[in-house]
């Protein structure tokens, strides 16, 4: 194991992290990067691939305390465990405060301090604050929402004839996650920017959710509609399909939040910062869907 490493990369075994770290490899090959796994069993793909693995639990600040030995720039993804979340950050910031880590990058989630959702921004704004109490370096990648998220019920619409959902005429600026996963890496190799700074991440394009549904019948060779619901309509109509309750509630606050304008942005530090357009939606759903039908 290398002693120092110029980045850890958390999440590592994650689609987004997954990534990070191989458009990190490209940008910056004579570097040392670091993959933070939680499963042991994960490491031996990492290795493989050149990287530095280092086992933690967010859970767990003395496995933490060890796995940031080192680190010069640490890059946060937040973690999946939603209720759990704050704490478990919390965890890596005092660690990394403790472990003179030089610099921290955060995902964040759009427009987090005045989101209309509900649920989703309000651990991230925990861990926006506990960084700026930390004294430690750090910018924020406030993500918007992945493309491959509404991506992900396209299947399910092209098989019950219809889109459903509570966004409304919400816009949404998505980007695909290699997109977000790009500005990621831009700011870890860049010139440390100032303390604190934030970044509003989100697609080039917009669309409304019938948007969307107009796409997937030109893909599927039928009409979908968009059925608009209300939120515990939706809510109801997902738990009915079999997901979890928080998950359905989730997604539910989301789309209400996006009828609202929370995952609209015409802000364009994404494609500046990744010198490139973000992937069009249309291009995530059509590759979304080709692998599946
Ligand atoms: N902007 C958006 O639209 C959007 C959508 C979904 C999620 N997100 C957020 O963005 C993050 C990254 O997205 P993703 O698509 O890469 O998610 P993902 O594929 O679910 O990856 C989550 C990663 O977090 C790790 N993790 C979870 N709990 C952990 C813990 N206690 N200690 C250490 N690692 C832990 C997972 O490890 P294991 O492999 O061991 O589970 C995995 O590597 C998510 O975790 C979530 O916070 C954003």
């Amino acid at each position: 194991m290398s002693d120092t490493l110029d980045y850890l990369i958390t999440g590592a075994t994650g689609q987004l992290g997954a990534l990070v770290l191989k458009q990190l490899k490209a940008a910056a090959p004579g570097a040392t990067i670091g993959a933070l796994v939680r499963r042991p069993e994960a490491a031996g793909a990492l290795e493989a691939q050149g990287f530095a693995v280092r086992v933690a639990s967010y859970d767990d600040p003395a496995a933490l305390d060890a796995a940031f030995t080192g680190v010069e720039k640490l890059l946060l993804i937040s973690s999946s465990e939603v209720g759990k979340r704050a704490a478990q950050h919390d965890n890596v910031v005092n660690t990394a405060k403790k472990a003179g880590v030089k610099f921290v990058a955060y995902t964040s989630i759009l427009k987090a301090d005045s989101s209309p959702l509900t649920l989703l921004p309000g651990e991230h704004v925990a861990t926006e604050q506990a960084l700026a109490a930390s004294g430690l370096d750090y910018a924020l990648l406030r993500n918007g929402w992945y493309s491959e998220n509404y991506v992900m019920g396209a299947s399910a619409a092209l098989e019950h004839g219809a889109l459903i959902g509570a966004a409304g005429d919400g816009r949404i600026s998505s980007a695909a996650r290699a997109d977000y996963a790009a500005a990621a890496v831009a700011v870890l190799t860049g010139k440390t920017p100032p303390r604190g700074t934030v970044y509003e991440l989100a697609g080039d394009q917009s669309y409304t959710l019938a948007d969307f549904a107009a796409a997937l019948s030109e893909l599927g060779g039928k009409e979908i509609p968009y059925v608009n619901m209300s939120e515990a309509d939706y809510a109801a109509a997902l738990e009915g399909a079999g997901l979890p309750v928080p998950v359905a509630q989730m997604l539910a606050d989301s789309d209400n939040g996006a009828a609202q304008g929370g995952l609209y942005s015409e802000d364009k530090t994404l494609s500046t910062l990744i010198g490139h357009p973000t992937t069009p939606w249309t291009q995530t759903l059509a590759a979304g869907v080709s692998v599946k039908v």
